[in-house]
């Protein structure tokens, strides 16, 4: 028989990301609407444990949908690895009425997720990350923002690029998923894009390439480079001097982990908020809301934990024939 669930947690854990508060309200007004107390758990896992917890109300995501970041606040939380502090966590969640919690963020959230599910909380994941690596969704809260904040910085980059005819070299976020980097290659036209999953390390390749292209007339040359692949600042001194053309690198950073979320990342993280909502209302638990053909769908923790994914390869040969 399905536990009945009075009282809904929501928390954002692990790397932050635009749209986690379009989240947050949509699990608080729809919770609210189904007749449900919500309350909220600030810095994840951790404020969790310190029973950082409050109650929410309609008002208190006002003003919230068009902000990046999430006003929960979020953490990296290392022991909650340990079983015997997962166990205190479920213990917390009954001290505070808590029957069900939705947690906001990518893989290693859910893990937690799953555990506290085993414990006795009903727990529902929402995929929140920017690197899109989550295997059981085709969209993640966030990726669509960092890819147009990536995007806006890498065309500027172009500009002073092609005035002085360099070669510049872009890191991008992603961890070790290069969706961020494939995306910002094609909507770059960039010249090379250096992914984990796909680069072979060739870099005389590149220089031959980038030597060619001068050749012909190029005034520039982009490199869009994951940073699963890492040390765009040296890669950039071996290729200047190899080729002769000035190069240089630029990491863009945090700044693909801030900034208003898109219209794309407030409507889907909003769904996604209430499709949470309604799982906990229907009974069930250990599950991730996931987008999936263009539908919303939830699947298994566990079954999504295990399922795989990579870059799309007719999206990454298109990307190598662009850049011819
Ligand atoms: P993300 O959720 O974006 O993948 P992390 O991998 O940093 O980010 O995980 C976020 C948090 O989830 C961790 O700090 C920890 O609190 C929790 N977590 C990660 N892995 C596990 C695990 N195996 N078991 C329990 N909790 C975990
Ligand atoms: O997972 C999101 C992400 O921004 C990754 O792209 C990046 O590798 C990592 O988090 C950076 O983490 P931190 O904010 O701890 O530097």
């Amino acid at each position: 028989m399905s536990k009945e669930i009075n009282t809904i947690a929501v928390l954002t854990s692990g790397g932050d990301a635009p749209g986690m508060n379009a989240c947050i309200r949509a699990v608080v007004r729809t919770g609210l609407a189904a007749g449900k107390t919500v309350k909220g758990i600030r810095r994840g896992y951790a404020g969790l444990l310190d029973e950082d917890i409050f109650d929410m109300s309609a008002k208190s995501v006002s003003d919230t949908l068009q902000r990046g970041g999430t006003i929960l606040g979020t953490a990296r939380c290392l022991e909650f690895k340990q079983p015997e502090v997962q166990q205190r966590a479920a213990s917390i969640c009954n001290k505070h009425g808590i029957d069900g919690i939705v947690v906001i963020g990518g893989d290693g959230s859910f893990q937690g997720a799953e555990k506290l599910a085993s414990f006795g909380v009903n727990t529902i994941g929402v995929p929140g990350t920017i690197d899109l690596d989550i295997a059981c969704t085709d969209y993640t809260i966030g990726f669509d923002t960092a890819v147009n904040t990536a995007m806006e910085a890498i065309d500027k980059i172009r500009d002073t690029s092609t005035s002085h005819e360099r070669c510049s070299i872009i890191e991008v976020m992603g961890r070790k998923a290069g969706y961020i980097a494939e995306w910002c290659g094609i909507a770059n036209g960039a010249e090379e894009i250096l992914t984990y999953e796909e680069y072979d390390h060739d870099e005389n390749r590149i220089i031959e390439n980038i030597k060619h292209m001068r050749r012909i007339g190029k005034k520039h040359f982009i490199i869009v480079n994951a940073e699963g692949v890492g040390d765009s600042e040296n890669m950039a001194k071996r290729i200047q001097e190899a080729t002769g053309m000035e190069t240089r690198a630029t990491i863009i950073g945090h700044i693909q982990r801030g900034g208003s979320p898109t219209a794309t990342d407030r409507v889907y993280a909003s769904l996604m908020g209430a499709k949470a909502v309604d799982l906990l209302c229907e009974g069930k638990s250990n599950r991730v809301v996931a987008l999936k053909h263009g539908e919303l769908v939830d699947f298994d923790i566990n079954e999504a934990l295990k399922m795989q994914k990579t870059l799309d390869p007719y999206m990454v040969d298109v990307s190598k024939r662009l850049s011819r």
